[in-house]
Protein backbone atom coordinates (compact mmCIF):
# COMPACT_ATOMS: atom_id res chain seq x y z
CA UNK A 1 0.00 0.00 0.00
CA UNK A 2 0.89 3.58 -0.80
CA UNK A 3 2.06 5.94 2.38
CA UNK A 4 2.55 9.41 0.93
CA UNK A 5 5.14 10.40 4.13
CA UNK A 6 7.63 7.39 3.45
CA UNK A 7 8.05 8.44 -0.20
CA UNK A 8 8.52 12.22 0.65
CA UNK A 9 11.34 10.98 2.99
CA UNK A 10 13.07 9.38 0.49
CA UNK A 11 12.85 12.25 -2.07
CA UNK A 12 14.36 14.05 0.58
CA UNK A 13 16.80 11.59 1.00
CA UNK A 14 17.66 11.65 -2.74
CA UNK A 15 17.31 15.36 -3.44
CA UNK A 16 20.21 16.14 0.10
CA UNK A 17 22.35 13.09 -1.93
CA UNK A 18 22.57 15.14 -4.78
CA UNK A 19 23.07 18.39 -3.55
CA UNK A 20 26.21 16.96 -1.32
CA UNK A 21 27.61 16.14 -4.53
CA UNK A 22 27.70 18.88 -5.98
CA UNK A 23 27.68 22.03 -3.26
CA UNK A 24 30.06 21.74 -0.40
CA UNK A 25 28.78 20.54 2.62
CA UNK A 26 29.87 20.35 6.01
CA UNK A 27 30.57 16.41 6.24
CA UNK A 28 32.12 16.77 9.69
CA UNK A 29 29.86 16.89 12.45
CA UNK A 30 32.50 18.16 15.06
CA UNK A 31 34.07 20.70 12.99
CA UNK A 32 32.36 24.23 12.29
CA UNK A 33 34.21 24.38 9.02
CA UNK A 34 32.80 23.72 5.69
CA UNK A 35 35.46 21.80 3.07
CA UNK A 36 35.11 21.40 -0.50
CA UNK A 37 34.58 17.83 -1.46
CA UNK A 38 35.81 15.62 -3.98
CA UNK A 39 34.93 12.38 -5.10
CA UNK A 40 36.43 9.90 -6.22
CA UNK A 41 39.10 11.03 -4.01
CA UNK A 42 42.07 12.64 -5.63
CA UNK A 43 44.93 10.74 -5.88
CA UNK A 44 48.35 11.90 -4.86
CA UNK A 45 46.21 15.55 -4.57
CA UNK A 46 44.00 16.78 -2.52
CA UNK A 47 40.45 18.09 -3.08
CA UNK A 48 41.34 21.69 -3.46
CA UNK A 49 37.42 23.10 -4.58
CA UNK A 50 34.59 20.87 -4.86
CA UNK A 51 35.40 18.55 -7.63
CA UNK A 52 38.57 19.93 -8.55
CA UNK A 53 41.81 18.20 -7.17
CA UNK A 54 45.14 20.08 -6.77
CA UNK A 55 48.33 18.22 -6.91
CA UNK A 56 50.69 17.10 -4.55
CA UNK A 57 54.40 18.94 -4.84
CA UNK A 58 56.18 16.85 -7.81
CA UNK A 59 52.80 15.70 -9.49
CA UNK A 60 50.65 17.41 -11.70
CA UNK A 61 46.99 16.80 -13.13
CA UNK A 62 45.93 13.69 -15.34
CA UNK A 63 45.01 15.04 -17.81
CA UNK A 64 42.32 11.95 -18.47
CA UNK A 65 41.10 11.85 -14.89
CA UNK A 66 40.65 14.91 -13.06
CA UNK A 67 40.55 13.44 -9.56
CA UNK A 68 44.23 11.82 -10.18
CA UNK A 69 47.51 13.44 -9.85
CA UNK A 70 50.53 12.28 -11.95
CA UNK A 71 54.51 12.14 -10.59
CA UNK A 72 56.16 14.25 -12.44
CA UNK A 73 59.77 13.31 -13.70
CA UNK A 74 61.76 15.72 -15.33
CA UNK A 75 63.22 13.63 -17.69
CA UNK A 76 60.91 11.63 -19.43
CA UNK A 77 61.47 8.28 -18.25
CA UNK A 78 61.59 6.42 -21.72
CA UNK A 79 61.49 2.67 -21.55
CA UNK A 80 59.80 2.79 -18.08
CA UNK A 81 57.34 4.18 -16.12
CA UNK A 82 57.40 7.34 -13.57
CA UNK A 83 56.18 6.07 -10.66
CA UNK A 84 57.10 9.10 -8.02
CA UNK A 85 58.26 12.38 -8.53
CA UNK A 86 61.59 11.95 -10.37
CA UNK A 87 61.24 8.33 -10.17
CA UNK A 88 61.56 6.02 -12.88
CA UNK A 89 60.47 2.26 -12.92
CA UNK A 90 62.49 1.10 -15.73
CA UNK A 91 61.68 -1.63 -18.40
CA UNK A 92 63.63 -4.59 -18.04
CA UNK A 93 66.70 -4.11 -19.80
CA UNK A 94 66.60 -0.24 -18.38
CA UNK A 95 68.04 0.92 -15.58
CA UNK A 96 67.21 4.66 -13.87
CA UNK A 97 69.91 6.40 -14.10
CA UNK A 98 70.31 10.46 -14.43
CA UNK A 99 66.57 10.46 -13.92
CA UNK A 100 65.75 8.74 -17.15
CA UNK A 101 65.74 5.12 -17.70
CA UNK A 102 68.90 3.93 -19.83
CA UNK A 103 69.74 1.07 -21.27
CA UNK A 104 71.77 -1.43 -19.57
CA UNK A 105 74.56 -3.07 -21.79
CA UNK A 106 76.22 -5.80 -19.92
CA UNK A 107 79.34 -5.06 -21.69
CA UNK A 108 80.00 -1.50 -21.23
CA UNK A 109 80.15 0.80 -24.60
CA UNK A 110 83.48 1.62 -25.22
CA UNK A 111 83.73 4.21 -28.45
CA UNK A 112 80.29 4.16 -28.37
CA UNK A 113 76.77 4.97 -26.76
CA UNK A 114 74.51 2.19 -25.18
CA UNK A 115 71.53 3.06 -26.60
CA UNK A 116 69.55 -0.26 -25.98
CA UNK A 117 70.04 -3.33 -23.80
CA UNK A 118 72.85 -4.52 -24.89
CA UNK A 119 73.37 -2.34 -27.64
CA UNK A 120 75.59 -0.40 -28.51
CA UNK A 121 76.21 2.74 -31.17
CA UNK A 122 79.51 3.33 -32.27
CA UNK A 123 80.65 7.05 -32.20
CA UNK A 124 81.16 8.50 -35.69
CA UNK A 125 84.58 7.65 -37.26
CA UNK A 126 84.24 4.14 -35.10
CA UNK A 127 82.81 0.88 -36.53
CA UNK A 128 81.24 -1.95 -34.82
CA UNK A 129 83.16 -5.49 -35.23
CA UNK A 130 81.70 -9.21 -35.67
CA UNK A 131 82.27 -9.50 -31.52
CA UNK A 132 80.48 -5.99 -31.35
CA UNK A 133 82.88 -3.79 -30.29
CA UNK A 134 83.40 -0.31 -31.64
CA UNK A 135 86.68 0.35 -33.30
CA UNK A 136 87.89 3.05 -34.97
CA UNK A 137 87.21 3.22 -39.01
CA UNK A 138 89.97 3.93 -41.86
CA UNK A 139 88.58 4.16 -44.89
CA UNK A 140 91.01 2.41 -46.61
CA UNK A 141 91.18 -0.48 -44.30
CA UNK A 142 94.50 0.30 -43.22
CA UNK A 143 96.38 -3.23 -44.63
CA UNK A 144 99.19 -3.86 -43.02
CA UNK A 145 98.57 -1.03 -40.36
CA UNK A 146 96.00 -0.83 -37.22
CA UNK A 147 93.53 1.86 -37.32
CA UNK A 148 94.64 3.31 -34.23
CA UNK A 149 91.96 6.19 -34.18
CA UNK A 150 89.41 7.18 -37.01
CA UNK A 151 91.48 7.91 -40.08
CA UNK A 152 94.71 7.07 -38.55
CA UNK A 153 96.24 4.56 -39.68
CA UNK A 154 99.50 3.31 -38.01
CA UNK A 155 101.72 0.83 -40.03
CA UNK A 156 103.45 -2.60 -38.66
CA UNK A 157 106.26 -2.66 -37.71
CA UNK A 158 108.59 -3.03 -41.07
CA UNK A 159 106.03 -0.77 -42.84
CA UNK A 160 106.22 3.28 -43.91
CA UNK A 161 103.41 5.19 -44.96
CA UNK A 162 103.75 6.60 -48.33
CA UNK A 163 102.41 9.46 -49.53
CA UNK A 164 99.27 8.59 -50.18
CA UNK A 165 98.76 6.94 -46.55
CA UNK A 166 99.04 3.92 -47.56
CA UNK A 167 101.31 0.84 -45.37
CA UNK A 168 103.76 -0.15 -47.42
CA UNK A 169 106.50 -2.61 -46.70
CA UNK A 170 110.49 -1.26 -45.82
CA UNK A 171 113.48 -2.64 -47.02
CA UNK A 172 116.90 -2.08 -45.90
CA UNK A 173 118.43 -2.98 -48.85
CA UNK A 174 118.16 -0.60 -52.09
CA UNK A 175 115.91 -3.31 -54.24
CA UNK A 176 117.59 -2.55 -56.93
CA UNK A 177 115.82 -4.35 -59.67
CA UNK A 178 113.24 -5.40 -57.90
CA UNK A 179 110.85 -4.20 -55.59
CA UNK A 180 110.11 -4.38 -51.52
CA UNK A 181 107.55 -7.27 -51.32
CA UNK A 182 106.98 -6.99 -47.26
CA UNK A 183 109.57 -5.89 -44.78
CA UNK A 184 113.21 -6.84 -46.01
CA UNK A 185 111.91 -8.92 -48.95
CA UNK A 186 112.71 -7.69 -52.32
CA UNK A 187 110.97 -9.21 -54.65
CA UNK A 188 112.77 -8.99 -57.94
CA UNK A 189 111.31 -7.92 -61.91
CA UNK A 190 112.17 -10.36 -64.33
CA UNK A 191 115.49 -10.28 -65.46
CA UNK A 192 116.79 -9.62 -62.00
CA UNK A 193 117.79 -12.31 -59.66
CA UNK A 194 118.09 -11.74 -56.01
CA UNK A 195 121.55 -11.24 -55.25
CA UNK A 196 123.00 -12.67 -51.52
CA UNK A 197 122.36 -9.75 -49.41
CA UNK A 198 118.50 -9.92 -50.94
CA UNK A 199 118.96 -6.72 -53.55
CA UNK A 200 118.12 -7.82 -56.85
CA UNK A 201 120.92 -7.93 -59.49
CA UNK A 202 119.94 -7.96 -63.59
CA UNK A 203 121.05 -11.49 -65.21
CA UNK A 204 123.02 -11.88 -67.91
CA UNK A 205 122.08 -15.63 -68.63
CA UNK A 206 125.76 -16.36 -70.37
CA UNK A 207 127.97 -14.51 -67.44
CA UNK A 208 129.19 -11.61 -67.37
CA UNK A 209 133.00 -12.46 -66.76
CA UNK A 210 135.70 -9.59 -67.42
CA UNK A 211 132.09 -7.11 -67.42
CA UNK A 212 129.80 -6.11 -65.37
CA UNK A 213 125.98 -7.24 -66.22
CA UNK A 214 124.55 -3.72 -65.95
CA UNK A 215 120.91 -4.65 -67.11
CA UNK A 216 119.50 -7.71 -67.72
CA UNK A 217 121.75 -9.16 -70.52
CA UNK A 218 123.58 -6.09 -70.77
CA UNK A 219 126.82 -7.30 -70.11
CA UNK A 220 129.48 -4.08 -70.26
CA UNK A 221 133.14 -5.31 -70.34
CA UNK A 222 135.61 -3.79 -67.85
CA UNK A 223 138.10 -1.39 -68.85
CA UNK A 224 140.45 -2.44 -71.60
CA UNK A 225 138.18 -5.42 -72.31
CA UNK A 226 135.98 -5.68 -75.39
CA UNK A 227 132.91 -7.61 -76.58
CA UNK A 228 133.28 -9.54 -79.16
CA UNK A 229 130.38 -10.97 -81.91
CA UNK A 230 129.43 -13.78 -79.18
CA UNK A 231 129.00 -10.94 -76.24
CA UNK A 232 131.92 -12.14 -74.43
CA UNK A 233 134.64 -9.54 -73.30
CA UNK A 234 137.72 -10.16 -74.36
CA UNK A 235 141.01 -7.93 -73.16
CA UNK A 236 143.51 -6.05 -75.43
CA UNK A 237 146.91 -6.12 -75.91
CA UNK A 238 148.43 -2.80 -77.15
CA UNK A 239 151.39 -5.15 -78.28
CA UNK A 240 150.99 -8.06 -80.78
CA UNK A 241 150.95 -11.19 -78.70
CA UNK A 242 152.52 -13.06 -82.24
CA UNK A 243 151.58 -16.49 -83.29
CA UNK A 244 152.61 -18.37 -80.67
CA UNK A 245 150.74 -15.59 -77.96
CA UNK A 246 147.69 -15.29 -76.69
CA UNK A 247 145.96 -11.76 -75.26
CA UNK A 248 144.72 -13.54 -71.77
CA UNK A 249 144.15 -10.04 -69.78
CA UNK A 250 145.11 -6.54 -70.76
CA UNK A 251 148.68 -6.25 -71.95
CA UNK A 252 149.29 -9.78 -71.42
CA UNK A 253 150.54 -12.45 -73.54
CA UNK A 254 150.12 -15.78 -72.26
CA UNK A 255 152.69 -17.86 -74.50
CA UNK A 256 152.36 -21.24 -75.88
CA UNK A 257 155.31 -23.83 -75.33
CA UNK A 258 158.30 -22.90 -76.84
CA UNK A 259 157.77 -19.58 -76.94
CA UNK A 260 158.63 -16.94 -74.45
CA UNK A 261 157.73 -12.98 -73.80
CA UNK A 262 160.02 -10.58 -74.65
CA UNK A 263 160.05 -7.44 -72.89
CA UNK A 264 157.52 -6.25 -74.82
CA UNK A 265 155.42 -8.78 -73.58
CA UNK A 266 155.13 -10.22 -77.09
CA UNK A 267 155.43 -14.08 -77.33
CA UNK A 268 158.42 -15.07 -79.54
CA UNK A 269 160.00 -18.53 -80.08
CA UNK A 270 162.43 -19.50 -77.52
CA UNK A 271 165.64 -21.89 -78.58
CA UNK A 272 167.11 -23.11 -75.71
CA UNK A 273 171.07 -22.46 -77.22
CA UNK A 274 169.53 -19.15 -76.78
CA UNK A 275 169.98 -18.52 -80.57
CA UNK A 276 173.54 -15.93 -80.63
CA UNK A 277 174.30 -14.38 -83.95
CA UNK A 278 171.04 -16.07 -85.22
CA UNK A 279 167.26 -15.40 -84.64
CA UNK A 280 165.10 -17.87 -83.11
CA UNK A 281 162.25 -18.28 -85.95
CA UNK A 282 160.44 -21.27 -84.21
CA UNK A 283 160.51 -23.09 -80.63
CA UNK A 284 164.36 -24.62 -81.25
CA UNK A 285 164.40 -23.52 -84.56
CA UNK A 286 167.67 -20.64 -85.32
CA UNK A 287 168.21 -18.93 -88.41
CA UNK A 288 171.80 -17.71 -88.35
CA UNK A 289 172.10 -14.00 -89.57
CA UNK A 290 173.74 -13.12 -92.58
CA UNK A 291 177.53 -14.25 -92.94
CA UNK A 292 177.22 -17.07 -90.23
CA UNK A 293 176.46 -20.57 -91.02
CA UNK A 294 175.35 -22.93 -88.63
CA UNK A 295 177.43 -25.87 -87.02
CA UNK A 296 176.22 -29.10 -86.54
CA UNK A 297 175.58 -28.30 -83.35
CA UNK A 298 173.02 -25.53 -84.03
CA UNK A 299 174.80 -23.13 -83.21
CA UNK A 300 175.80 -19.97 -85.76
CA UNK A 301 179.18 -19.64 -86.35
CA UNK A 302 180.86 -16.84 -88.71
CA UNK A 303 181.83 -17.72 -91.92
CA UNK A 304 184.84 -16.58 -93.71
CA UNK A 305 184.51 -16.89 -97.71
CA UNK A 306 188.47 -17.31 -98.01
CA UNK A 307 188.43 -20.57 -96.32
CA UNK A 308 190.52 -18.80 -93.41
CA UNK A 309 193.37 -21.40 -93.35
CA UNK A 310 195.85 -20.91 -90.84
CA UNK A 311 193.30 -18.73 -88.88
CA UNK A 312 189.92 -19.46 -87.23
CA UNK A 313 187.25 -17.22 -88.45
CA UNK A 314 185.90 -15.05 -85.68
CA UNK A 315 183.55 -13.02 -87.43
CA UNK A 316 182.04 -12.71 -91.08
CA UNK A 317 185.24 -12.97 -93.48
CA UNK A 318 187.28 -11.75 -90.26
CA UNK A 319 190.02 -14.11 -89.61
CA UNK A 320 192.07 -14.72 -86.91
CA UNK A 321 195.33 -15.82 -87.71
CA UNK A 322 196.97 -19.15 -85.77
CA UNK A 323 199.94 -18.24 -83.82
CA UNK A 324 202.82 -17.97 -86.24
CA UNK A 325 200.49 -16.45 -88.92
CA UNK A 326 200.46 -13.09 -89.99
CA UNK A 327 197.66 -11.32 -92.18
CA UNK A 328 198.15 -11.23 -95.86
CA UNK A 329 196.98 -7.93 -97.22
CA UNK A 330 197.54 -9.00 -101.02
CA UNK A 331 194.14 -9.36 -101.93
CA UNK A 332 192.53 -6.95 -99.90
CA UNK A 333 189.00 -8.62 -99.97
CA UNK A 334 190.47 -11.85 -99.75
CA UNK A 335 193.06 -11.67 -96.98
CA UNK A 336 194.79 -14.93 -95.75
CA UNK A 337 196.59 -16.15 -92.91
CA UNK A 338 200.57 -16.65 -94.21
CA UNK A 339 203.24 -17.73 -91.81
CA UNK A 340 205.81 -15.15 -90.40
CA UNK A 341 209.45 -15.09 -90.25
CA UNK A 342 211.46 -12.68 -88.65
CA UNK A 343 214.15 -10.88 -90.62
CA UNK A 344 213.18 -12.98 -93.60
CA UNK A 345 214.43 -11.47 -96.83
CA UNK A 346 213.47 -14.89 -98.77
CA UNK A 347 210.04 -16.35 -98.68
CA UNK A 348 208.61 -17.65 -95.49
CA UNK A 349 207.31 -20.71 -96.39
CA UNK A 350 206.42 -21.65 -92.11
CA UNK A 351 206.44 -19.73 -89.17
CA UNK A 352 210.39 -18.71 -88.85
CA UNK A 353 211.20 -20.69 -92.28
CA UNK A 354 212.60 -18.33 -94.56
CA UNK A 355 213.75 -19.94 -97.77
CA UNK A 356 215.36 -17.43 -99.96
CA UNK A 357 215.01 -17.84 -103.70
CA UNK A 358 218.22 -14.96 -104.60
CA UNK A 359 221.57 -15.14 -104.11
CA UNK A 360 221.99 -12.31 -101.20
CA UNK A 361 224.75 -10.10 -102.29
CA UNK A 362 227.24 -9.94 -100.25
CA UNK A 363 226.15 -10.52 -97.17
CA UNK A 364 224.90 -14.10 -95.98
CA UNK A 365 221.63 -15.04 -94.43
CA UNK A 366 222.18 -14.29 -91.17
CA UNK A 367 223.32 -10.37 -91.72
CA UNK A 368 221.79 -8.11 -89.47
CA UNK A 369 218.03 -6.41 -90.95
CA UNK A 370 216.79 -2.82 -90.81
CA UNK A 371 213.09 -2.43 -89.86
CA UNK A 372 211.29 0.18 -89.26
CA UNK A 373 207.83 0.21 -88.41
CA UNK A 374 206.43 -1.29 -91.55
CA UNK A 375 208.66 -3.65 -92.86
CA UNK A 376 211.93 -5.49 -92.39
CA UNK A 377 214.35 -4.79 -95.25
CA UNK A 378 217.85 -6.44 -95.62
CA UNK A 379 221.28 -3.96 -95.13
CA UNK A 380 222.40 -5.46 -98.42
CA UNK A 381 219.07 -4.70 -100.44
CA UNK A 382 219.38 -0.81 -99.10
CA UNK A 383 222.19 -0.02 -101.46
CA UNK A 384 220.12 -1.15 -104.42
CA UNK A 385 216.65 -0.20 -104.25
CA UNK A 386 215.87 -0.66 -107.73
CA UNK A 387 215.82 -4.07 -106.70
CA UNK A 388 213.00 -6.42 -106.03
CA UNK A 389 212.25 -6.06 -102.15
CA UNK A 390 209.64 -7.96 -100.35
CA UNK A 391 207.83 -6.03 -97.67
CA UNK A 392 206.18 -7.90 -94.94
CA UNK A 393 203.42 -6.25 -93.49
CA UNK A 394 203.78 -6.39 -88.93
CA UNK A 395 199.97 -7.36 -89.40
CA UNK A 396 199.53 -7.93 -86.27
CA UNK A 397 197.74 -11.05 -84.71
CA UNK A 398 195.40 -9.14 -82.55
CA UNK A 399 193.80 -7.59 -85.40
CA UNK A 400 190.29 -8.96 -84.59
CA UNK A 401 188.07 -6.24 -84.77
CA UNK A 402 184.14 -7.43 -86.20
CA UNK A 403 184.57 -4.24 -88.39
CA UNK A 404 186.28 -5.49 -91.51
CA UNK A 405 186.46 -1.79 -93.13
CA UNK A 406 187.26 -0.24 -90.22
CA UNK A 407 189.93 -3.08 -89.51
CA UNK A 408 191.64 -1.77 -92.45
CA UNK A 409 191.40 1.88 -91.84
CA UNK A 410 192.85 1.45 -88.31
CA UNK A 411 195.88 -0.56 -89.67
CA UNK A 412 196.15 2.31 -92.67
CA UNK A 413 200.05 2.10 -92.20
CA UNK A 414 200.26 -1.35 -92.69
CA UNK A 415 198.08 -0.61 -95.96
CA UNK A 416 200.30 1.99 -97.01
CA UNK A 417 202.92 -0.97 -96.93
CA UNK A 418 200.73 -2.92 -99.04
CA UNK A 419 199.84 0.26 -101.62
CA UNK A 420 203.00 0.96 -102.41
CA UNK A 421 204.34 -2.21 -103.78
C1 LIG B 1 62.73 19.75 -12.60
O1 LIG B 1 62.98 20.80 -13.57
C2 LIG B 1 62.67 22.03 -13.08
C3 LIG B 1 62.93 23.00 -14.24
O2 LIG B 1 63.32 22.39 -15.36
C4 LIG B 1 63.53 22.40 -11.91
O3 LIG B 1 63.22 23.66 -11.43
C5 LIG B 1 63.35 21.37 -10.85
O4 LIG B 1 64.17 21.62 -9.77
C6 LIG B 1 63.56 20.02 -11.38
N1 LIG B 1 63.22 19.06 -10.33
C7 LIG B 1 64.06 18.11 -10.04
C8 LIG B 1 63.59 17.16 -8.96
O5 LIG B 1 65.18 18.00 -10.53
C1 LIG C 1 71.79 13.70 -17.36
O1 LIG C 1 70.73 14.06 -18.30
C2 LIG C 1 70.77 15.36 -18.79
C3 LIG C 1 69.54 15.62 -19.61
O2 LIG C 1 69.26 14.57 -20.47
C4 LIG C 1 72.05 15.55 -19.53
O3 LIG C 1 72.12 16.83 -20.01
C5 LIG C 1 73.20 15.25 -18.62
O4 LIG C 1 74.38 15.30 -19.33
C6 LIG C 1 73.10 13.85 -18.02
N1 LIG C 1 74.14 13.62 -17.05
C7 LIG C 1 74.79 12.50 -16.98
C8 LIG C 1 75.85 12.40 -15.93
O5 LIG C 1 74.57 11.57 -17.73
C1 LIG D 1 88.45 2.83 -28.78
O1 LIG D 1 89.10 3.69 -29.68
C2 LIG D 1 90.48 3.84 -29.44
C3 LIG D 1 91.03 4.83 -30.44
O2 LIG D 1 90.17 5.90 -30.58
C4 LIG D 1 91.16 2.54 -29.57
O3 LIG D 1 92.51 2.67 -29.28
C5 LIG D 1 90.56 1.54 -28.63
O4 LIG D 1 91.11 0.28 -28.85
C6 LIG D 1 89.06 1.45 -28.84
N1 LIG D 1 88.53 0.57 -27.83
C7 LIG D 1 87.92 -0.54 -28.16
C8 LIG D 1 87.45 -1.38 -27.02
O5 LIG D 1 87.68 -0.85 -29.29
C1 LIG E 1 97.62 8.97 -35.34
O1 LIG E 1 97.90 8.21 -34.20
C2 LIG E 1 99.23 8.31 -33.75
C3 LIG E 1 99.40 7.33 -32.59
O2 LIG E 1 98.36 7.38 -31.71
C4 LIG E 1 99.52 9.73 -33.34
O3 LIG E 1 100.86 9.84 -32.95
C5 LIG E 1 99.28 10.62 -34.55
O4 LIG E 1 99.48 11.96 -34.20
C6 LIG E 1 97.91 10.42 -35.11
N1 LIG E 1 97.78 11.15 -36.35
C7 LIG E 1 96.74 11.84 -36.68
C8 LIG E 1 96.75 12.53 -38.00
O5 LIG E 1 95.81 11.90 -35.94
C1 LIG F 1 124.53 -6.19 -52.43
O1 LIG F 1 125.23 -6.99 -53.33
C2 LIG F 1 125.49 -6.38 -54.59
C3 LIG F 1 126.18 -7.38 -55.45
O2 LIG F 1 126.09 -8.65 -54.96
C4 LIG F 1 126.33 -5.13 -54.38
O3 LIG F 1 126.54 -4.50 -55.60
C5 LIG F 1 125.64 -4.20 -53.43
O4 LIG F 1 126.47 -3.10 -53.16
C6 LIG F 1 125.29 -4.91 -52.15
N1 LIG F 1 124.51 -4.00 -51.35
C7 LIG F 1 124.67 -3.95 -50.04
C8 LIG F 1 123.81 -2.98 -49.34
O5 LIG F 1 125.48 -4.64 -49.47
C1 LIG G 1 123.63 -1.66 -72.32
O1 LIG G 1 123.74 -0.56 -71.45
C2 LIG G 1 124.43 0.53 -72.01
C3 LIG G 1 124.61 1.57 -70.93
O2 LIG G 1 123.41 1.87 -70.30
C4 LIG G 1 123.67 1.07 -73.20
O3 LIG G 1 124.38 2.12 -73.77
C5 LIG G 1 123.52 -0.04 -74.21
O4 LIG G 1 122.73 0.39 -75.26
C6 LIG G 1 122.88 -1.25 -73.58
N1 LIG G 1 122.90 -2.33 -74.53
C7 LIG G 1 121.85 -3.09 -74.72
C8 LIG G 1 122.02 -4.18 -75.69
O5 LIG G 1 120.80 -2.90 -74.13
C1 LIG H 1 134.91 -14.20 -77.78
O1 LIG H 1 135.80 -14.06 -76.70
C2 LIG H 1 135.90 -15.19 -75.86
C3 LIG H 1 136.79 -14.83 -74.71
O2 LIG H 1 137.97 -14.24 -75.12
C4 LIG H 1 136.42 -16.37 -76.66
O3 LIG H 1 136.49 -17.50 -75.85
C5 LIG H 1 135.49 -16.60 -77.82
O4 LIG H 1 136.02 -17.63 -78.63
C6 LIG H 1 135.34 -15.34 -78.64
N1 LIG H 1 134.40 -15.58 -79.69
C7 LIG H 1 134.58 -15.12 -80.90
C8 LIG H 1 133.55 -15.46 -81.89
O5 LIG H 1 135.55 -14.42 -81.20
C1 LIG I 1 159.44 -3.09 -77.86
O1 LIG I 1 158.60 -1.96 -78.06
C2 LIG I 1 159.29 -0.80 -78.44
C3 LIG I 1 158.30 0.33 -78.52
O2 LIG I 1 157.17 -0.08 -79.20
C4 LIG I 1 160.01 -1.04 -79.75
O3 LIG I 1 160.72 0.11 -80.11
C5 LIG I 1 160.94 -2.21 -79.60
O4 LIG I 1 161.51 -2.52 -80.81
C6 LIG I 1 160.19 -3.41 -79.08
N1 LIG I 1 161.11 -4.47 -78.80
C7 LIG I 1 160.96 -5.68 -79.27
C8 LIG I 1 161.97 -6.67 -78.87
O5 LIG I 1 160.01 -5.96 -80.00
C1 LIG J 1 178.30 -13.66 -82.33
O1 LIG J 1 177.99 -14.22 -81.03
C2 LIG J 1 179.01 -14.07 -80.08
C3 LIG J 1 178.64 -14.82 -78.85
O2 LIG J 1 177.40 -14.44 -78.45
C4 LIG J 1 179.26 -12.61 -79.81
O3 LIG J 1 180.29 -12.42 -78.91
C5 LIG J 1 179.57 -11.89 -81.11
O4 LIG J 1 179.69 -10.52 -80.92
C6 LIG J 1 178.52 -12.18 -82.16
N1 LIG J 1 178.92 -11.62 -83.42
C7 LIG J 1 178.14 -10.92 -84.17
C8 LIG J 1 178.71 -10.41 -85.44
O5 LIG J 1 177.00 -10.68 -83.79
C1 LIG K 1 177.83 -20.76 -95.40
O1 LIG K 1 177.07 -19.59 -95.68
C2 LIG K 1 177.33 -19.04 -96.97
C3 LIG K 1 176.57 -17.79 -97.07
O2 LIG K 1 176.47 -17.15 -95.82
C4 LIG K 1 177.00 -20.02 -98.04
O3 LIG K 1 177.31 -19.52 -99.28
C5 LIG K 1 177.74 -21.32 -97.80
O4 LIG K 1 177.35 -22.29 -98.71
C6 LIG K 1 177.50 -21.82 -96.40
N1 LIG K 1 178.28 -23.01 -96.16
C7 LIG K 1 177.81 -24.04 -95.50
C8 LIG K 1 178.78 -25.18 -95.32
O5 LIG K 1 176.69 -24.07 -95.10
C1 LIG L 1 198.98 -22.96 -94.06
O1 LIG L 1 200.36 -22.70 -94.07
C2 LIG L 1 201.17 -23.75 -94.61
C3 LIG L 1 202.60 -23.35 -94.46
O2 LIG L 1 202.91 -23.18 -93.08
C4 LIG L 1 200.80 -23.98 -96.06
O3 LIG L 1 201.53 -25.03 -96.53
C5 LIG L 1 199.29 -24.28 -96.14
O4 LIG L 1 198.89 -24.40 -97.46
C6 LIG L 1 198.48 -23.22 -95.46
N1 LIG L 1 197.12 -23.62 -95.46
C7 LIG L 1 196.11 -22.88 -96.00
C8 LIG L 1 194.71 -23.50 -96.00
O5 LIG L 1 196.32 -21.80 -96.48
C1 LIG M 1 217.96 -8.43 -95.54
O1 LIG M 1 218.13 -7.29 -96.35
C2 LIG M 1 218.48 -6.14 -95.65
C3 LIG M 1 218.60 -4.96 -96.62
O2 LIG M 1 218.31 -5.26 -97.85
C4 LIG M 1 219.79 -6.37 -94.97
O3 LIG M 1 220.19 -5.19 -94.26
C5 LIG M 1 219.69 -7.55 -94.05
O4 LIG M 1 220.93 -7.82 -93.44
C6 LIG M 1 219.22 -8.80 -94.75
N1 LIG M 1 218.96 -9.79 -93.76
C7 LIG M 1 219.35 -11.01 -93.87
C8 LIG M 1 219.04 -11.95 -92.78
O5 LIG M 1 219.97 -11.34 -94.82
Amino acid sequence: MFQPEKVCFGALLIFTFLFCVDTQICNDRQTLECLPICSPDCINGYCENPGQCGCNVGYQLDKTNTHKCLPICNNTCGHGTCVAPNLCECNFGYRFDNLTCQPICTEPCVNGTCVAPDTCECFTGYRKTESNLCLPYCSNGCPYGTCVSPENCTCNNGWDKDSSGKCVPHCDMDCGGGSCASPNVCECKTGYEKSRNGTCIPVCSNGCLHGTCIAPENCTCNDRWLKNNTGECFPICDMDCGEGGRCVEPDVCECLSGYENNENGTCIPHCSSGCPNGTCITPDVCQCNEGFNKTHLGLCEPYCSSGCGNGTCVEPDVCQCTTGYKMNWDNLYHPTCIPECEDCNGTCVAPEKCIYFFEPQSTTVDEPTECNDVACVSKADTATETETINYYTKVSSETTDSNYDENIKLNSDKVYAQNIW
